[in-house]
């Protein structure tokens, strides 16, 4: 079954074509940060006017690279939600006329869930991944959400924390913002911490050992804030040390949740998803730290971490008839939940 992938929900246009839910045939993404990088932040209004400037040359790219036309399709995949309004709406309304003109069923689906089954996904010509085994704790973390999902059977998902206040992305770019790095903060601060010492400065890790399986970053970004107010000169000499110190706090706290969270229900896997579990230092801790309870740890390719419309094809085809929806029926959902 071989499916078109159409995801724009935030800032990058992205489209794929992926053959049952597994092979990547291609994995196109046009990236905005050129435009959003003057203001510090992603603009909604510009977001949603380079994705309709982009979208068709994006999903004509996807087609080609994967050798096949909008004939050899078997259905249209699109993010609904969550996500931002302009930036959604453009993707779903590309769905909706390729589906009406082509007569191909179409698959509403939920951002959050393409993260997640981007563990299912390898390209196509590289060894097929062996998908994580449910029952399984999924840690997603990326620019909007922290959540921790027991995975009880493939397209079974609770909830079981999440984040009361900021994403950890969310902070990673915050912080970077405090030192200067630009935008989007995570990948730069990923790459300066490898020069410092994570144990250079003592940051908090919100809601350490309070049993529950949430997380908390605001108190840590204000941490640093308040750290780099007292002692500006940090900014330039101890930058790297900085980084490294507040990413060993982040990498802690979602470490020690996960585990613990993993351990209590009594699974034996846990899976890595969205945007921050690109995170060097993060893939390395977690996957080190299960191993010595006997966890294994599943993780996306790189490629199929950050935002991609890989992701949102395998997760149509997992999700299946759920999120299959007549074209007239297809609508933006900002707040789709799991
Ligand atoms: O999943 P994603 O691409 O978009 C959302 O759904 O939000 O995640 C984007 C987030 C941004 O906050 C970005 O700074 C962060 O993921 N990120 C990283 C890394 N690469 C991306 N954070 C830490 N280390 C990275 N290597
Ligand atoms: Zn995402």
């Amino acid at each position: 079954m071989r499916l078109l992938g159409i995801e724009t929900s935030c800032d990058d246009t992205a489209a794929a074509v992926v053959v049952d839910g597994r092979t990547a045939l291609s994995n196109v993404l046009a990236s905005q940060d050129e435009f959003h990088r003057e203001y510090g932040g992603i603009v909604p209004e510009i977001a949603s006017r380079k994705h309709a400037e982009t979208l068709n040359f994006v999903i004509r790219h996807a087609l080609a690279a994967a050798g096949c036309s909008l004939r050899d399709l078997d259905g249209i995949a699109v993010t609904c939600g969550p996500g931002l309004p302009g930036s959604l709406v453009v993707g779903v309304a590309a769905a909706q006329a390729l589906a009406w003109s082509l007569d191909l069923p179409v698959y509403a689906v939920n951002h959050l869930h393409g993260h997640l089954f981007a563990n299912y996904l390898a390209p196509a010509g590289a060894e097929p991944v062996q998908p994580p085994q449910a029952p399984f704790v999924c840690l997603v973390v990326s620019g909007g959400h922290t959540d921790l999902i027991h995975v009880e059977a493939p397209d079974r998902h609770r909830v079981i924390g999440r984040t009361v206040d900021d994403a950890a992305g969310e902070a990673f770019d915050k912080v970077a913002r405090l030192l200067g790095l630009g935008f989007p903060g995570g990948p730069a601060i990923d790459r300066l911490a490898r020069q410092g010492n994570p144990h250079a400065f003592d940051f908090p890790r919100g809601l350490a050992g309070d049993g529950s399986f949430n997380f908390s970053f605001s108190g840590l970004k204000t941490a640093v804030r308040y750290f780099l107010d007292a002692h500006p000169e940090a900014r330039v000499d101890r930058a790297a040390d900085v980084a490294a110190s507040f990413q060993a706090a982040v990498v802690d706290a979602l470490c020690e949740k996960t585990i613990g969270a993993a351990r209590r229900l009594g699974l034996r896997g846990i899976a890595l998803a969205g945007g921050v579990a690109a995170n060097a230092a993060l893939r390395r801790e977690l996957r080190d730290r299960a191993a010595s309870y006997g966890i294994a740890v599943h993780m996306p390719a790189l490629a199929y971490c950050t935002d991609n419309a890989a992701m949102i094809a395998a997760a149509a085809y997992y999700r299946g008839d759920r999120a299959r929806v007549r074209p007239d029926d297809l609508r933006v959902d900002p707040n789709f939940a799991w």
